[in-house]
């Protein structure tokens, strides 16, 4: 595997984590923040967002899996892990790492909202540009990407790369190989 090219520098993350956390951090004064992670994508970018939230908040995980028919996402989704707290009357901010089709955040604001939340929010590091999918408010908006695959910072090829600190586009002409993948992490310096 080999990086192609770093899309979103570390750095970079940071900093916009930091501005979306200062802006929940002003929405959400006085009230109990629930942040719910999307595993398993989203258990980087909740460890880092919660921290530059200055409020008392509480966090969860939720699991879920997309069924893929063929080439196409078949929107099927289905709960590996459920939420451990009711959120009848809290404050909810569902945390995604990456919205693609949607199909999976369409299946989730549902199966919460249905659960009679006082309010359901939505924070995404990153959204994919063109990519036909229904529309969706996102109060908290990190970065918009072209259409193309990427690993690191909580996304994963084949469950792997999920700990490289930056955004990175996979070259996925190249073949694995050990010392490659150490090229991928270097480039985090
Ligand atoms: P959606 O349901 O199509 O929006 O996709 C959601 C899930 O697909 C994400 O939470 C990721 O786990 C995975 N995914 C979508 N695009 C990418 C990508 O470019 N790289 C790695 N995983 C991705
Ligand atoms: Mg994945």
């Amino acid at each position: 595997m080999k990086v192609a090219k770093v899309l979103i520098s570390a750095d970079e993350i940071q900093a916009k984590l930091a501005e979306m956390g200062e802006a929940i951090t002003r929405d959400y004064e006085g009230k109990n923040l629930l942040m719910i992670g999307v595993l398993k994508g989203a258990f980087v970018v909740l460890a880092d967002l919660a921290r530059y939230v200055r409020l008392p908040v509480e966090t969860d995980f939720m699991a879920v899996s997309s069924y893929q028919g063929g080439t196409h996402s078949s929107g099927v989704v289905r709960i590996l892990k459920d939420l451990d707290e009711e959120i009848e009357g809290r404050h909810v901010l569902i945390v995604e790492d990456i919205i693609d089709t949607g199909h999976t955040l369409k299946y989730l604001l549902r199966t919460l909202a249905v659960r009679q939340p006082a309010t359901l929010s939505l924070a995404a590091l990153l959204i994919k540009d063109d990519v036909e999918r229904p529309h969706f408010d996102i109060q908290y908006e990190g970065f918009h990407i072209p259409n193309e695959f990427v690993i690191g910072y909580g996304l994963d090829y084949d469950e792997k790369y999920r700990n490289l600190p930056y955004i990175g586009v996979m070259d996925q002409t190249s073949t694995s190989s050990p010392t490659d993948v150490q090229e991928g992490f270097k480039l985090a310096d």
